[in-house]
């Protein structure tokens, strides 16, 4: 049976660093309570504003193509997890590929705001294992510092700018995404959201006055969950698919909270030394975070390990998915 195999990872970071002593100086908040609360020490920022967020990903994906050795011409389909698109409409996939040259490629953006990659995984693999496209390319970016509030020390202390992407293309081998396991639950919305801008409130003098163009987070509530359900369905695609501890070689959670991860690891089996983690460098990146873990960890990755991939975000959205590294 044919699989959809990742034979290509980029990432990119922007080069200016917001650090904890930074955001001392911003909000009321000190490098310690970060540090201990979440594990950020620093993240970065898009600060160029003629720069948007598919800038991000044209970086990214040059360094792809040069890797896999392919023309932009080559590639089928553009799925781009994002929310922080460049605009409303048209999609970020669209923009991005014609600003790469992609011209064969149709695409479409995702939003599941954490969960966005994953999911935007799950819906690449399918086109590939159907035989339907032969180079779908994979994009998670978001530029979360243009809908961060900078008062608000909540949520500003978490969230930064990257960008990361997989290529997939399919193999009659056993290796690539093997299964995956996704949730959403609309519930949520209350608890983290953007109060406006869509149609439920749009865009008015009074929106703008009342900074609900912002990420409103309720952090407690938001942290129950993510620690609850990132960990049970980590549990749930080992379980289906007879996976025990011994067997995975690396969890590849979305880096949110270091005490969500380490909570999901230890509801897994797994050591810390089994847990690739950059949320000290880079905080939330969104939709970023885990191609960037990738991007990071590719050196240390041998052929045929068992890697599980998870997540927690907005929507509530979550869910678990079992690579196998080719
Ligand atoms: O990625 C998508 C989903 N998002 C997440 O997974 C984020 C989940 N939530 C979190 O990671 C955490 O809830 C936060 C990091 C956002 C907050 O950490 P917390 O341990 O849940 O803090 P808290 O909201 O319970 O606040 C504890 C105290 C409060 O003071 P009082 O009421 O106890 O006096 C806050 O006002 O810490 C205060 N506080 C701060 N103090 C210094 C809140 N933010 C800060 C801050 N610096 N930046």
């Amino acid at each position: 049976m044919t699989k959809a195999k990742i034979t290509a990872v980029a990432g990119y970071v922007p080069d200016d660093v917001l650090s904890n002593f930074d955001l001392e100086k911003m909000v009321d908040t000190t490098n310690e309570w970060i540090l201990t609360r979440t594990g950020i020490k620093e993240r970065r920022i898009l600060r160029d504003i003629s720069q948007a967020n598919s800038d991000m990903a044209l970086k990214a994906a040059q360094e792809l193509l040069a890797k896999r050795k392919i023309s932009a011409e080559e590639i089928d389909c553009v799925i781009y997890a994002t929310v922080t698109p460049d605009h409303v409409f048209p999609a970020t996939a669209n923009i991005f590929a014609a600003k790469l040259g992609a011209k064969n490629a149709w695409g479409f953006d995702i939003s599941a705001a954490c969960s966005g990659f994953l999911y935007a995984l799950g819906i690449g693999a399918q086109f590939i294992e159907t035989g339907k496209y032969k180079k779908v390319l994979v994009v998670g970016s978001d530029v979360m510092s243009r809908i961060i509030d900078y008062t608000d020390r909540t949520t500003c202390i978490i969230f930064g700018d990257g960008c990361g992407m997989f290529l997939l293309e399919p193999t009659e081998e056993n290796y690539g995404i093997m299964d995956f396991i996704f949730y959403s639950d609309g519930n949520g919305c209350k608890h983290l959201h953007m109060k406006a801008g869509g149609s439920f409130m749009p865009p008015s003098y009074e929106t703008v006055a009342n900074r609900y163009h912002y990420v409103y987070q309720e952090g407690q509530a938001v942290f129950k969950q993510a620690v609850y359900n990132m960990a049970e369905v980590s549990a749930q695609i080992m379980e289906k698919n007879n996976l025990k501890s011994e067997d995975i070689a690396w969890l590849v959670a979305h880096q949110a909270n270091k005490r969500i991860i380490d909570a999901t690891a230890q509801r897994m089996g797994l050591s810390s030394d089994k847990v690739m983690m950059n949320i000290e460098k880079y905080g939330n990146t969104t939709a970023g975070t885990i191609p960037l873990l990738i991007w990071e960890y590719e050196p240390l990755l041998k052929k045929g390990d068992n890697l599980i991939l998870s997540t927690f975000g907005g929507g509530f959205t979550w869910g678990a998915m079992w690579v196998k590294w080719g």
